[in-house]
């Protein structure tokens, strides 16, 4: 307390790594839901699959209950089960590989870029010639678009069609990102599928949208988009009148395979949509925090202890990962910004360390995976985050550089 008796402010409010934005337009969208006949499996599903569809640029969206389910769903509509392997990023979060061991098969890695932390297509190349050379049958690999930045879809593409494996791209971050396509010079969306037999989204509130919970399968192929639709509930489809067996009537259904209960609720599906309609918002801010922090974070005193990426424009910017010179500058850096209220985290550790994964995958090290997680430090960036609480962690990084360079 202050000798008036008012609270002092805090010298050092929490400021997170990432948090959503919900405004008006949001609460009256969710509230029109609550005061309507549905509350799950209503019109609000397909508004929203729509305007994914819109977005993305892919022509068929499914809605599901998380990004964790969109992946383990994206494998079981690909077939992908017992006696197949499923590679991934090491530098993820944990679903991008938990999904291939729901489906019954085995997780592999391919090491990335240490710079970007993105699947090296000939890290990629060389992992499937071994899988090959043991006359593994071809699986699914999920290409991850790490922090924003579309994965390199179409060499990726090129490495599964040589090989016979099937892409996935894990667009959880990605949501807005573009790239070049190479053959046509074109720009395309990350999750439009240009590349890829499907992309998962997640709306977890720390993504570019969010629903509380969510996530969604976009893809080109309308029989997967069929199949990922029934697969959602139970593995149950009802048949038209038409296509009823005789003496059945509308109460029909059938379980068809087994499915599970990864549905979105028409509750969720009213905030995710009110959410895109605000992605450009979002990602304007994104792209101009990252911007200030590119142009802020280089030269004296932080080149001493820091890199920071450069801008790009086809980034979405979900994170924005500096890359401390050592293990121990990392650490120090992330004890100076936690005590001055500035949270940051590490994307990632690889998965492959994990205990489960060290037990069901073995002791692997992947020197780029290896590189990427010993200085990666992932700062503040969310579009409601202000000029000034950009400036805080800036200036917190100077006196960190200025003092441990
Ligand atoms: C790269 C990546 N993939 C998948 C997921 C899973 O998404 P969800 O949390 O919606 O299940 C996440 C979530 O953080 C993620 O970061």
């Amino acid at each position: 307390m202050s000798p008036s008796g008012a609270s002092d402010p805090d010298p050092h409010p929490i400021l997170p790594y990432a948090r959503q934005w919900i405004d008006e337009s949001d609460i009256a969208a969710v509230a029109d839901v609550l005061r309507s006949d549905f509350l799950t499996q209503g019109p609000a599903i397909e508004r929203f699959e729509r305007a994914l569809c819109a977005t993305t640029g892919a022509s068929h969206a499914v809605a599901v209950s998380s990004g964790t389910a969109a992946l383990h769903l994206a494998c079981l509509a690909l077939d992908f089960g017992p006696g197949r392997t499923g590679v991934t990023s090491p530098i993820t979060f944990a679903a991008s590989a938990n999904c291939f061991l729901y489906a019954g098969g085995a997780a592999a890695f391919a090491d990335v870029d240490p710079a970007t932390g993105a699947l090296q297509p000939a890290a990629l190349d060389e992992r499937l010639h071994e899988f090959a050379a043991l006359g593994a049958p071809p699986g699914v690999v999920v290409a991850v678009s790490l922090a924003g930045r579309a994965a390199a879809l179409p060499e990726l593409a090129a490495v599964c069609a040589r090989h016979g494996w099937t892409l996935v791209e894990d667009a959880a971050h990605s949501l807005g990102a573009t790239y070049r396509d190479p053959a046509t010079g074109a720009t395309r969306s990350s999750a439009s599928c240009t590349h890829t037999r499907a992309a998962i989204l997640s709306f977890h509130p720390v993504k570019h949208i969010c629903a509380g919970e969510g996530g969604a399968i976009v893809t080109n192929d309308a029989a997967l988009a069929q199949r990922l639709r029934r697969l959602r509930t139970h593995g149950i489809e009802k048949p038209d009148s038409a296509e009823l067996p005789a003496g059945e009537g509308g109460w029909f259904y059938e379980q068809r395979e087994l499915g599970y209960h990864y549905r979105m609720t028409d509750i969720q599906a009213a905030l995710g949509a009110s959410q895109l309609a605000r992605l450009p918002e979002f990602l304007a801010r994104r792209r101009e925090i990252a911007r200030g922090y590119a142009e802020s974070l280089t030269g004296a005193p932080f080149d001493r202890v820091l890199r920071a990426p450069a801008f790009e424009g086809d980034h979405a910017y979900h994170l924005y990962v500096v890359h401390f010179r050592s293990r121990e500058l990392r650490r120090a850096a992330y004890d100076f910004l936690a005590a001055r209220g500035i949270r940051s985290q590490v994307h990632y550790i690889p998965v492959y360390r994990h205990p489960h994964y060290r037990r069901v995958s073995g002791e692997i090290r992947l020197p780029g995976a290896e590189s990427w997680y010993e200085g990666c430090l992932s700062l503040p960036l969310f579009p409601k985050m202000t000029v000034a609480d950009q400036a805080r962690v800036v200036d917190a990084l100077r006196a960190f550089a200025q003092t441990h360079g």
